[in-house]
């Protein structure tokens, strides 16, 4: 009987040591120290580890935030955003550094991250364009593209550059193009996306956004617009549309499709909820709006 209570205060002593222990790690240790002593008892760099270990979305990620973290590939970091980048080069540096050992699945690997990276650069870059451009009247590709929209929203009409028919389509006026001088060309691009990706849903979300007798109208391409502005407001501040864009496919139907995604819900929602009026729309909006980034 004595023997057993030794034993089980040494187990709890133990117990009580790793608790101690990984207390201290979690929240004592920061993670540079973490790293050095992975580092001191794998004898791998963090890069090697990620490299090495087995295949997982979230990698890119991790190797990324590693490369921007290390002082030796300021300069690697740089080159992967220009469209001239040197994949080849680029891992030769990375794996001298670090002292990895070449073979073909480690290039592969580190070739793959190095273009998804490249990508991801390139569409961010696009999008902030996008939002930066302010619509142009006299620029012929805009006007297409306005077009495009109409043919794809309204096929069998035809065509008014100025026209009552647009606020059907949820603009403030006539002239669609004022709806976008202030957030730029960004919403055209999705709202036009949108059209023609999902055209039975978006028809139908225009259709739903008319109201009825008794449910509230709202205005689509304002909506579609201000969604797709704000998201990317958003994400460029958190890293958020960084990894999410990392992990998916980093091209910009990425990001319009999670916009159209988000269009089809908060229809969805509008409809639900049953607004008595337009007045409630910028608080549903903004309860929508931060769900659904936190579920990202
Ligand atoms: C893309 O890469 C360039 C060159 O490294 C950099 O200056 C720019 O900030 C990057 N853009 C984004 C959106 O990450
Ligand atoms: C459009 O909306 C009205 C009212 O909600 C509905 O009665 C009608 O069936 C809808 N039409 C289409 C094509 O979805």
């Amino acid at each position: 009987m004595q023997l057993l209570t030794e034993n089980l205060n040494l187990i709890l002593s133990l117990l009580l040591l790793i608790l101690c222990l990984s207390l201290i790690w979690f929240f004592f240790i920061p993670k540079k120290g973490k790293k050095f002593l992975i580092h001191l008892l794998t004898r791998k760099s963090e890069i090697e580890r990620i490299i090495k270990k087995k295949p997982h979305a979230k990698d890119v990620i991790s190797f990324w935030s590693s490369l921007k973290q290390s002082q030796h590939f300021s300069k690697i970091v740089t080159t992967i955003g220009y469209g001239s980048f040197n994949s080849r080069e680029i891992i030769e540096e990375i794996l001298e550094q670090k002292k990895i050992k070449n073979d073909q699945l480690v290039e592969k690997r580190l070739k793959g991250f190095l273009i998804q990276i490249h990508l991801f650069n390139e569409t961010k870059r696009k999008l902030i364009g996008l939002q930066e451009t302010s619509y142009d009247c006299k620029n012929q590709e805009h006007e297409m593209h306005l077009q495009e929209l109409w043919c794809s929203m309204k096929p069998d009409t035809t065509f008014e550059r100025k026209s009552k028919q647009w606020s059907k389509l949820g603009f403030q006026g006539k002239d669609p193009a004022t709806d976008f001088r202030g957030s730029g060309i960004l919403g055209l691009f999705f709202l036009e996306y949108f059209s023609k990706k999902y055209p039975e849903e978006s028809k139908k979300a225009l259709n739903d956004s008319y109201g009825t007798e008794s449910r509230s109208f709202y205005p689509f391409s304002c909506f579609g617009i201000q969604l797709s502005n704000e998201l990317l407001q958003n994400l460029k501040k958190t890293d958020r549309l960084d990894s999410y864009l990392l992990m998916k496919k980093p091209e910009l139907a990425t990001f319009f499709t999670l916009c159209s995604e988000l269009f089809i819900k908060f229809n969805q929602l509008w409809k639900k909820k049953n607004p008595e009026n337009l007045l409630k729309f910028p608080s549903l909006f903004k309860s929508f709006f931060s769900d659904s980034i936190k579920n990202l």
